[in-house]
């Protein structure tokens, strides 16, 4: 099956969070393809970040690029609906922070966002099975969730092919996205192991370029290379 096209999803959780959207434009400027947007809630991981009334002064500010939302709070549907009404275009969450894993991703389609499920390193992927049809997308956590900056846990490639098996059998066009410690150096590793998504949050923030108008530009652009030589 023909692979999606590759879409770089930076993670804000690195940004400046006292300019965000100044942030968010510049990323995007320096072609970026959507906002990766991390929920935690100091219950189901030990960090706390940001919720739906900074989604919605995203939008509110002129963001018009995707936002995918990554919700790493337990239980989900509440946020699921109060993300949907500020402005989500994806909303992803983990299986064992809800209850009835089917009705929280057909709650998510029935607001109009696109549905996904996130695994843990040590998650196994067995809620997958009969809900192919209902996840427009697949996230892989490639390092513990919780906080930004962690290395890649190299036993994802492993599970990456394991999951692009799965949705190339399937037949749906489900996006297969990484989450986590993601550099210029392993992205052309990652894409060939079956991703099509890529999250990073301080290889992308980490690169801010003072000397150039449009600060991102070159960490992008080497990403894209690096994409670009991929095998696959
Ligand atoms: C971790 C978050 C990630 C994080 C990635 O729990 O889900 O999105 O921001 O950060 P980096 O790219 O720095 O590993
Ligand atoms: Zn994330």
């Amino acid at each position: 099956m023909a692979r999606l096209p590759d879409f770089i999803s930076p993670s804000i959780l690195s940004a400046d969070f006292a300019s965000l959207g100044q942030e968010v434009d510049n990323v995007l400027k320096s072609g970026a393809d959507v906002v990766h947007f991390d929920v935690m809630d100091n219950h189901y991981v030990p960090n706390l970040t940001i919720g739906p009334l900074v989604c919605d002064a995203l939008r509110k500010h002129g963001v018009t690029a995707e936002i995918d939302v990554h919700l790493m709070v337990q239980p989900v549907d509440q946020l699921i609906t109060d993300f949907a009404k500020a402005g989500a275009s994806y909303v992803t969450f983990h299986p064992e922070a809800s209850k009835h894993v089917d009705r929280s991703l057909q709650l998510t389609r029935d607001l109009g966002c696109k549905s996904g499920l996130v695994f843990n390193p040590a998650t196994s992927l067995n809620e997958l099975e009969y809900v192919m049809d209902k996840v427009d997308l697949i996230m892989l956590m490639s390092v513990n969730p919780g906080f930004g900056g962690q290395s890649f846990i190299p036993s994802t490639l492993t599970k990456l092919k394991q999951v692009r098996k799965m949705i190339d059998d399937s037949g749906f066009d489900i996006r297969l996205e990484v989450d986590g410690g993601v550099k210029a150096n392993n992205i052309k590793e990652i894409k060939e192991a079956g991703a099509d998504m890529f999250v990073a949050g301080s290889a992308i923030f980490g690169a801010r370029n003072e000397s150039d108008e449009n600060h991102y530009d070159s960490i992008i652009t080497e990403f894209r290379s690096e994409l670009a030589k991929a095998n696959v």
